[in-house]
Order: structure tokens, then sequence, then C-alpha cells
């Protein structure tokens, strides 16, 4: 819970704080920082699914036969913000490992930080799925609330966001636009620069995933 929202949830977890601080130091490379992301998505992940739907099947043990839980309910789907989000599927699919995948391309504009569409394809029958969205860093929030405005658009209604590092700002106007959504932050930093950037963050989320610059 954060500010009295019961939708908002930062992460107290000590594995995912020690997480996080591997991936802020620069020299932190490229294989290393990947794994991580995909290590704290696997994390935040499973305080995200808590919610699931169970029901009974019956089950042969080698003892008897039970009545024991399977997940049940809306199937799910995993919609990353390109490019960053990407580094965040394979930790989800580890968890579910027959969802679909979504993809919504945005990149920020350097000097006005607007969010700019340059793709989006959604699995089918997007209005019955459980929706996850995942981007690693929720900076102003432009980009976090464009993409799940495309989602309901298209019919989603169903929204679970997750991220490795927000700012204030950034999770407070998310949580303004989108109302309905769930949120799961690995950590609130502290602020933002003057360039848009989180601090202390870790830098351009993108780029130390694809080893761009
Ligand atoms: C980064 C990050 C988010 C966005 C967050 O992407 O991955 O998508 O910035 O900033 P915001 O909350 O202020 O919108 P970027 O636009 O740098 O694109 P990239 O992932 O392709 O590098
Ligand atoms: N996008 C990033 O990748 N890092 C930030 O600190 C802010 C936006």
């Amino acid at each position: 819970m954060y500010n009295g929202n019961v939708n908002i949830n930062i992460c107290d977890h000590p594995l995912v704080k020690h997480k996080i601080t591997i991936l802020r130091k620069k020299d932190t490379g490229t294989n290393e920082f990947r794994s991580i992301v995909e290590e704290i998505a696997m994390l935040l992940g499973y305080e995200a699914l808590r919610d699931l739907d169970l029901e009974d099947v019956e089950v042969e043990t080698p003892i008897e036969t039970a009545m024991c839980p399977v997940i049940a309910g809306k199937k799910p789907a995993i919609v990353p913000i390109l490019r960053a989000g990407l580094g965040m599927v394979s930790g989800l699919l580890k968890l579910m490992p027959a969802a679909k995948v979504g993809h919504i391309g945005l990149y920020r504009d350097e000097e006005t930080f607007e969010p700019h569409e340059y793709y989006c394809k959604l699995p089918t029958a997007i209005d019955q799925r459980k929706i996850f969205v995942v981007d690693p860093m929720l900076a102003t929030g432009g980009s976090a609330i464009a993409a799940i405005d495309f989602i309901k658009q298209r019919g989603g209604k169903d929204i679970t966001f997750l991220c490795v590092i927000a700012a204030p700002v950034g999770l407070e106007k998310l949580a303004e636009a989108h109302p309905d959504v769930k949120i799961f932050v690995g950590n609130l930093d502290r602020e933002l620069n003057e360039r848009a950037y989180i601090c202390p963050g870790l830098g351009d989320a993108g780029d130390r995933i694809f080893g761009t610059k």
C-alpha cells in the first residue's frame, strides 16, 4: 500500500532490494543486468499473481484420490513496453508458461519526454484476459499511462502494471490516470532529474538491457 492506495504495492523483499542495487551499479554488464531484470520480474510476478483464482480437480496421488487446487480463471497476457519491458518477459513466462505476449512500442521524446507509439500488437480476446504490462522504469509515467490507454481502447479491462523502479511523480500520475490498475513496484526512488531520469535510478534501462548507447 502507498499513500493509502491498496492498488499500489511497493516491494519490501530483501532479495529484490539486493538485486536492484546490482542493477544500479554502472559497472554491471549487459549479461548480468539482463539476468537480474529477469529474476526481479519473476519475484514481482510472484506477488502480483497472489490473487489468481483456483479450482479443485481430482488427482490420484500414490496414496489416495484427492481434490487439489489448480489455477483457473482468465487466461493471462504479458505486454512489455518496448524496448526495455522485453527484459521482464522471460521472468513472467517462467511463472505463466502458457501466457500470450503482446507488444507496445513507445519511445520517449528526449526533449518533451512525451511518449510516441510506433507499434502495438496484442493477443486475441484481450478483453477476456488478465493482462500484465511490464516496463522496468516508471519515470514521468507517460509511457505506462499511454500503453494502458491503448490496451483499454482495444478492450483490455483486468490490468496489472509491474516495474522495477518508479519515481514518486510517475507512480502518482499512473495511479490517478488508471485507478483500476494494480501496480507492483520493486523500489520507489527519490525523484526525477531535469532530463526526467530517475535518481538514483539505474540509467537508461533499454540501453543497459540491450547493450546499446
Ligand atoms: C524508457 C522506459 C520506459 C520509459 C519511462 O523507455 O523503458 O518505457 O522510458 O519513462 P516515462 O515514465 O517518463 O514515460 P524509452 O522511452 O527510453 O525507450 P527504450 O525502452 O526503447 O529505451
Ligand atoms: N527511462 C529509463 O530508462 N530510465 C530512467 O531513469 C527514466 C526513463
